[in-house]
């Protein structure tokens, strides 16, 4: 399924409030990404002050073009269309509210998040940051693990 925005209607019903308060937080969160985008492994390295560095890899399926300029805005979620579909994703998925990276991006100011998905030859490095939303990319010949993301 595609990231697209949640109507208002169960966004509001949804919606958690979620602030990310600190590493442990942000780490649980992104690791909880990347078992949804069935990783099979998951890299993270995270500098001994827990600020300079807070990177996590994983080689799940990555994120699709198409989503790349929408990924990382407030209720905007691939896994659930509306608030009923809860009863469906029971159990199969660990996130469905489409605001833990927004909340990231809310926390760190600047997000990078490198990815690519099968059948793409570079993977692609985003900026994300609460002044420009989602958006800016740049090719990068990075190309061994599918998602990146470095707070
Ligand atoms: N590691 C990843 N691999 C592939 N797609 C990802 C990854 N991380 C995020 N995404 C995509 O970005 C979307 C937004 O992620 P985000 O964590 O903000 O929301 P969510 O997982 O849908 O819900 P929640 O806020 O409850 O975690 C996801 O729905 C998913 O489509
Ligand atoms: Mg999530």
């Amino acid at each position: 399924m595609s990231v697209q925005p949640l109507p208002p209607s169960s966004s509001v019903q949804l919606s958690a409030g979620q602030v990310l308060l600190d590493p442990v937080s942000i780490i649980k969160e992104l690791i909880d990404n990347a078992i949804d985008a069935h990783a099979k492994s998951v890299f993270i390295e995270i500098s001994s002050n827990t600020l300079d560095v807070i990177q996590v890899k994983d080689n799940g399926y990555g994120i699709n073009p198409d989503d790349r300029g929408i990924v990382g805005q407030r209720f905007c979620t691939s896994k659930i269309r509306c608030f009923e579909d809860l009863a469906e994703v029971g159990g199969t998925t660990l996130g469905f509210r489409g605001e833990a990276l927004n909340s990231l991006i809310q926390l760190a100011g600047r997000v990078e998040l490198t990815t690519r998905i099968e059948g793409e030859t570079a993977a692609v490095k985003m900026l994300l940051s609460k002044e420009s939303g989602s958006g800016r990319s740049v090719s990068t010949s990075w190309y061994e693990i599918w998602l990146l993301i470095h707070v």
